[in-house]
């Protein structure tokens, strides 16, 4: 979604808030622009398309040190030059930068047109410049402050004045917001990827805050005025991990990045002698923990599809009624909120507004939420009230990989704990450590064959439609292997339970619509070899993914790709990434681009 970034300091603001767009690129966007104040002009570029567009008309010589940039991913209004933001005031003293959504534009937008107020654009997020104009008296902070009392909807907004040099206002209300504290420098911007390569110090904004930045000092305050004390803050997070390395994509770099990410999730969070996971995040006593009579997970994307694999070992391991529920359904639907039911919120990001609105619904209505979050310091990790960090390191790519096997290892560990504190013995609780512990190499192993997934994708990619067929535990990943391919390669794809099939999408087998069976040697094996034969008997293409030694599988597919055997809990960490692998080739094969496929954003910060 829309990525912002402002700056005030002694470099030229041009060349730090367009490598900051750069770094905000793997947010998704369709068009990008800055605004950077010279004595008493404002100096706007914007452009439709890539960052490259918009270097290629930014002068090098542009001066200037202080400014506003942004990526858009369009809500309101096309894609053009034109709708690109920053925007201005009539006067062309004002510029904002917006990223979300401001749900009552068209009511103020009217009025203000009937005021005189001139539109350029077809955006809801022009109404901002217009307002703040409207209330400006000389104070720009007081200005945005009367703007924002009128605004519906979600925002990060950043505000410049050409009456105040070396000054921005930054508002938050849904949308993220941090602030960098530089050395004679200062940033905001949306996240910290854009702000890593000139300061590790930052102060989270909070809801209803307001920001006044200068390059020497901030300050914090509250609608009613009233200062705000942060906290500083210190990204864990190294420039390095934010680069792409040998690699061609960000993609492949965080698949293969799973052989270190899954361990370091693991990473001192096991009590051997126990045969247990420690887990301290969660701010739950033994007591509270025994006293949970039921779990629901709440997520979006892949994130959900991890919950969905939780959910499943929850109940079979700990015993624990458990259910993953998509937050954006959740949050609409008056959820019964009982004593007893824990509920997690997983997300890579932290910051996905499904997931933080339905979090914010369960607290009202008195749920204990945790977060199971990689970004540290994310909107969702500070309003859970406990959580699980995955430590998977920077996630660039739009597609989710890596943060998959976490968030799978994580809550493992969480359903270890459970597991032991009331049936599980501890013979059990050591096979289970050494299963995971053991995943490492598994997924060495299968990255090791990276080059039969490849020519798997080089023979298929063609076929426009797929199946992903699963059971069990592995029916989440089928989906999931489903909507990376989707995503990434266009390619149209629905992740099924294999024994659903019967019911209706066996309509759709030809030998154009390829079946991909995931087929761990598991309980439900030899149904899922049943539903093979019979996509088979109606000349189907199938392709088994199924573990090494399965002759059997093979035989019956047209196409076969092997992973190491494991216990039947730990077969989602295996059987997924080949799945990430196969669509990551399709779409290498098809051209599209991985990092960055269309319409989609990293963050989705927005309805
Ligand atoms: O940051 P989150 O985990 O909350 O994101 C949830 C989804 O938006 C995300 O998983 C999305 O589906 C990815 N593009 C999947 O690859």
């Amino acid at each position: 979604m829309c990525g912002i970034i402002g700056y005030c300091g002694p470099r030229e603001a041009s060349e730090v808030l367009l490598a900051g767009l750069k770094r905000l690129e793997y947010r998704g966007y369709d068009s990008s622009g800055i605004s950077v104040g010279f004595r008493d002009n404002l100096q706007v570029y914007k452009k439709k398309g890539k960052i490259q567009a918009l270097l290629d008309v930014v002068p090098e010589s542009l001066k200037g040190n202080w400014g506003i940039g942004h990526t858009r991913w369009a809500t309101h209004g096309g894609v053009n030059d034109t709708n690109a933001h920053p925007h201005c005031d009539c006067t062309g003293k004002i510029a904002i930068c917006h990223n979300g959504i401001i749900e009552n534009y068209v009511g103020l937008k009217d009025r203000l047109t009937d005021e005189g107020h001139r539109f350029l654009t077809e955006t809801d997020s022009e109404v901002i410049a217009h307002l703040v104009e409207s209330f400006y008296e000389g104070d720009l902070e007081a200005a945005v402050k009367s703007t924002v009392t009128l605004l519906k909807g979600t925002y990060g907004i950043l505000t410049m004045h050409t009456d105040h040099p070396d000054e921005i206002i930054g508002a938050r209300n849904g949308s993220p917001m941090v602030l960098g504290i530089g050395d004679g420098e200062m940033l905001i911007a949306s996240d910290v990827s854009a702000m890593i390569a000139h300061t590790k110090q930052v102060v989270y904004v909070e809801d209803g805050e307001v920001v006044r930045m200068d390059s020497g000092s901030y300050a914090v305050t509250d609608m009613r005025n009233r200062s705000v004390d942060k906290k500083v803050d210190s990204i864990s997070w190294e420039l390095e991990e934010m680069e792409k390395g040998d690699y061609p994509h960000f993609m492949l770099k965080e698949i293969h990045e799973q052989i270190d990410s899954v361990p370091r999730a693991i990473g001192g969070r096991i009590d051997e002698d126990q045969a247990t996971a420690v887990l301290g995040g969660l701010n739950m006593s033994e007591m509270e923990l025994l006293g949970v009579k039921r779990i629901v997970i709440i997520a979006a994307g892949t994130s959900y599809y991890a919950g969905c694999v939780v959910a499943y070992l929850l109940e079979s391991l700990a015993r624990i009624p458990a259910v993953t529920e998509l937050a954006s359904e959740l949050r609409y639907r008056n959820p019964i909120v009982e004593e007893g039911t824990l509920y997690f919120a997983m997300s890579q990001s932290g910051e996905t507004l499904d997931t933080l609105m339905a979090i914010r619904e369960l607290q009202r209505k008195g749920g204990r939420v945790l977060g199971i979050c990689n970004v540290v310091g994310s909107t969702i990790a500070r309003e859970s009230d406990g959580g699980v960090y995955i430590h998977s390191g920077p996630e660039i790519a739009v597609a989710s990989t890596k943060a998959f096997t976490s968030q799978l290892t994580a809550m493992y560990l969480f359903i270890l704990k459970m597991a032991r504190m009331r049936h599980m013995a501890w013979p059990e609780g050591k096979r289970f450590i050494s299963g995971l512990l053991g995943i490492r190499k598994h997924i060495g192993r299968i990255l090791e064959g990276e080059n039969s997934i490849r020519e798997l994708a080089v023979k298929y990619h063609k076929f426009g439609n797929f199946l992903f067929l699963g059971r069990g535990i592995n029916y989440p990943v089928a989906m999931e292997g489903a909507l990376k391919l989707k995503e990434i390669a266009y390619i149209h794809a629905e992740g099924y339970s294999a024994a659903e099939i019967k019911h209706g999408p066996i309509a759709l087998i030809n030998d154009q619509t390829p079946s991909l069976f995931i087929v761990p040697d598991d309980h439900l094996r030899d149904k899922v070899i049943s539903n093979m034969k019979e996509i088979k008997a109606r000349k189907g293409l199938v392709i088994a993914l199924c573990v090494e030694g399965d002759e059997y599988a093979a035989e019956i597919a047209d196409d076969v790709l092997y992973v190491p055997n494991c216990d039947e809990e730990f077969s989602p960490f295996l059987m997924v990434v080949p799945l990430q692998l196969f669509a990551y080739y399709c779409a290498l094969e098809l051209g599209c681009d991985v990092d960055q496929p269309r319409n989609l954003a990293k963050s989705v910060t927005v309805e």
